[in-house]
């Protein structure tokens, strides 16, 4: 143990922490990531000391070169992260003590750690969830690219894994953008909860000092203050949205990803992801593995962990400040990295996958899955739906016992109209209701959406 006791909150200790506890204990290995938003809220809460006359503009401007010195000196790795002084906070604190002497002994008034890092975590958040969404917005670019490229291919639809209905291949694709913009809808939702500033709420309780709290979370960007200063402290909802958000747009990334593992494979052969997209195996020298999906596919279950991991520490929690809260962290930029990462390699593969038309079309063209249109046939012409759902059902009984084709039984025994009701063109181009995927609604949401994403 040192004889010498902290020198940021040391006061009231005779020696200072072992060794072995300042190594369990420190967080600036990792929370030194927020080191660009710490430095903006101690300028700003400099500016703000300044404004009630804590500070003289003399010492605002020596803090603001200080600390501007400082992160251009993390910034080009000059900076010594000291393990001793635990924190993003504490580090650059000392340091600019080190730098500039007695005024930076004074920046520190009226604030806590415990509303400085919310206010860090808070502008961190805030803009990684632009980062997101505007990754977000490539991939949405992507898959409508895509779409538009193979508007005239068409692929079985699924229910079950089973095929259904046959669909444009452009129309399964904009169901993944319909999601992934819902999914900036909640991520621009959180930032706009995450983006109050807690900074003036202390430790718990606030402060004796007349802190200017609006002035300085105006300086942040800021869209208002926090009105209860043991909330402000305490709270992290804005994390738990941030994870959930994450953790939903993992889903909807997964099973993107699923579907294009699935066409990629042999047994249904719809697509080729270029060789730069793919990898091989060690072994096996004929493989080309989707990995990129498959990892897609796999991270997603870190979103989720995180999001557990996020809510379990909150569970329970007594009010206010707990140093539980520093665990909020690792998981939250683990989360936004892999999502950003994710999001960004998904769109670069869909920039880069061969549509396989020949295998699309045989697919497609299977005209079981037209049996619904037939009964949507008997009963324009006049036959109740569940009598035309049986005698469809019995025709289809009647192909797998005799391998004659649907759309030769169904003219035989109604007329060749009823045969003609099996061209999948014909099929796609009926589908006219609002959200189906008649060619002409297709296209009409690619323009829908080339719109939004280029405003
Ligand atoms: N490293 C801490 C955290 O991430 C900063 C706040 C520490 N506050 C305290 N009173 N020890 O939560």
């Amino acid at each position: 143990m040192k004889k010498t006791s902290q020198s940021t909150w040391g006061g009231r200790f005779s020696a200072g922490p072992a060794e072995a506890v300042k190594a369990y204990t420190e967080s600036v290995s990792f929370d030194w990531r927020l080191f660009n938003h710490d430095i903006a809220g101690s300028i700003a809460h400099a500016k703000g000391l300044a404004k009630v006359g804590l500070l003289t503009r003399a010492e605002v401007k020596k803090i603001e070169r200080g600390l501007r010195a400082i992160q251009h000196e993390i910034e080009s790795g000059k900076f010594k992260w000291d393990f001793d002084c635990e924190d993003v906070h504490m580090n650059i604190e000392a340091a600019l003590i080190r730098k500039i002497g007695a005024a930076g002994k004074k920046l520190h008034t009226g604030r806590s750690r415990n509303d400085q890092i919310a206010t860090d975590i808070r502008l961190w958040l805030v803009a990684k969830i632009r980062s997101t969404n505007f990754e977000i917005r490539n991939l949405q670019g992507a898959l409508v690219t895509l779409a538009e490229k193979e508007c005239d291919t068409v692929i079985p639809g699924y229910t079950h894994l089973q095929r259904a209905q046959p669909v444009l291949l452009a129309h399964h694709l904009l169901a993944y953008v319909e999601m992934l913009g819902r999914d900036a809808e909640r991520f621009a939702d959180c930032a706009k909860r995450a983006n109050i500033c807690p900074l003036g709420s202390g430790a718990i309780a606030g402060s004796t000092l007349k802190l200017d709290r609006a002035y300085v979370a105006k300086l942040l960007g800021f869209a208002g203050v926090t009105q209860n200063s043991m909330d402000a402290v305490g709270d992290r909802d804005f994390i738990v949205e941030f994870h959930a958000t994450a953790a939903l747009t993992g889903a909807h990334l997964s099973r993107l990803a699923e579907d294009l593992i699935l066409w990629s494979s042999a047994e249904f052969g719809f697509i080729t992801i270029a060789d730069a997209y793919t990898t091989g195996s060690s072994l096996m020298p004929q493989k080309k593995n989707p990995d990129i999906a498959e990892l897609a596919r796999g991270k997603t279950a870190r979103l989720y962990g995180n999001l557990v991991q996020a809510l379990t520490l909150l569970k329970s929690l007594p009010l206010t400040y707990n140093r539980d809260l520093q665990e909020d962290k690792q998981p939250l930029f683990k989360s936004a990295d892999v999502l950003l990462s994710t999001l960004h390699m998904v769109a670069e593969m869909m920039g880069h996958i061969h549509v396989n038309h020949v295998k699309c079309e045989a697919a497609a063209s299977d005209p079981l899955m037209l049996a619904t249109d037939l009964v949507d046939f008997l009963v324009m012409k006049g036959m109740p739906f569940r009598e035309a759902h049986h005698a469809v059902g019995a025709l289809v009984a009647e192909v797998e016992k005799t391998h004659i084709s649907l759309p030769k039984l169904a003219a035989k025994k109604y007329g060749p109209a009823a045969g003609k009701v099996f061209d999948v063109r014909r099929a796609l181009a009926a589908r006219t209701a609002i959200g189906a995927p008649s060619p002409k609604n297709v296209a009409a949401q690619i323009k829908r959406w080339k719109k939004l994403l280029n405003g």
